[in-house]
């Protein structure tokens, strides 16, 4: 297959580049696969995308550029809606016209956390921050053209981009006692499983929405406690605080953890536990 990846120098978009063109003996896949960044062109350029996506004419399409700092979307709505949006109304727009399927990548940030158990596709979103509000609009241009599908995925890091695990790892060296907050849930998800799930997902027939994270749930301090319990660096305190002590621009859901069910019946099986996805980033 001739898959164009979108925001492949990103967090997420390089780990799917690198998985998807594995060429390794035993690799499942032999994709032809077409990284693009901002070099190449800016998402927002509607003219720039028709053109290379028309003339590419791929397969797929996975659109894993984003506006992602979430508290930056709250003093840049414009551009939150522009790059998280209309821009993708004109990939979608592109993909049509050649008939490329769109994978489009987008968050647990859709929902607004009061339902207190993990969210399933079908459960209305509700989002409660700009970041959240534009990538709904994304997701609902994605969702307009036949045959595309929406990957809701939640709290990443990798090693291709910032994170929270990296900043922990960086505040231990400074601090003996970080705070962290423990009254907002989620599922911490591993760049790299997650590619291996889109990998495996590309070749399937499958449409409308799909969340995928690694199982398990737990808050922003269960998370920093166990970076710091598999670094090694255990005389480092944590300290839990509440949300409403720090001051953010962005609201935050409280517990946006996302129900696997379907990617579970589609694949047979679940992403790994949470834990076990980070002691491999932090040791191999
Ligand atoms: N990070 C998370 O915790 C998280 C959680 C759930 C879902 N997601 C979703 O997962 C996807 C990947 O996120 P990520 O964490 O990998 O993000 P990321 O590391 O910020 O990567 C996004 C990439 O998109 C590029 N980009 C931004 N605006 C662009 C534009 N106008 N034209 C071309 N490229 C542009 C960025 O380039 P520059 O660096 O040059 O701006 C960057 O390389 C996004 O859809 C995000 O919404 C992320």
């Amino acid at each position: 297959m001739r898959i164009m990846v979108l925001g492949a120098a990103g967090m997420l978009g390089a780990d799917v580049v690198r998985v998807l063109a594995d060429v390794r003996p035993g690799a499942s896949t032999t994709h032809q696969v077409l990284p693009r960044t901002r070099n190449d062109w800016d998402i927002t350029d509607p003219m720039a995308c028709r053109a290379d996506i028309t003339a590419i004419k791929p397969d797929v399409v996975i659109n894993c550029a984003a506006f992602t700092k979430v508290d930056d979307c709250e003093s840049r709505p414009d551009k939150a809606f522009l790059v998280n949006g209309e821009a993708v109304k004109h990939i979608a727009g592109a993909c049509q016209t050649v008939n490329s399927r769109l994978i489009q990548i987008s968050t647990d940030y859709v929902f607004d956390g009061a339902k207190g158990a993990p969210y399933r596709e079908e459960d209305t979103p509700n989002p409660i921050n700009v970041y959240g509000r534009s990538k709904l609009k994304g997701e609902e241009y994605a969702l307009k053209i036949e045959g595309s599908l929406v990957i809701r995925a939640s709290w990443l890091y990798g090693r291709n981009g910032p994170n929270f695990v990296d900043t922990i790892l960086h505040l231990a060296k400074e601090k003996k006692t970080l705070t962290v907050v423990d009254d907002q849930f989620g599922s911490p998800t591993y760049t790299s499983d997650l590619a291996g799930a889109i990998a495996k997902l590309v070749q399937k027939e499958l449409t409308g929405i799909i969340h995928i994270t690694n199982s398990g749930v737990c808050s922003w301090y269960e998370f920093a406690r166990e970076i710091l319990k598999i670094a090694g660096k255990e005389d480092v305190s944590v300290a839990a605080i509440k949300t409403t002590v720090i001051n953010r621009p962005a609201n935050r859901s409280q517990f946006s953890a996302l129900d696997n069910s379907r990617y579970i019946s589609i694949t047979g099986q679940p992403l790994r536990p949470w834990p076990e996805a980070l002691a491999e980033y932090l040791v191999g």
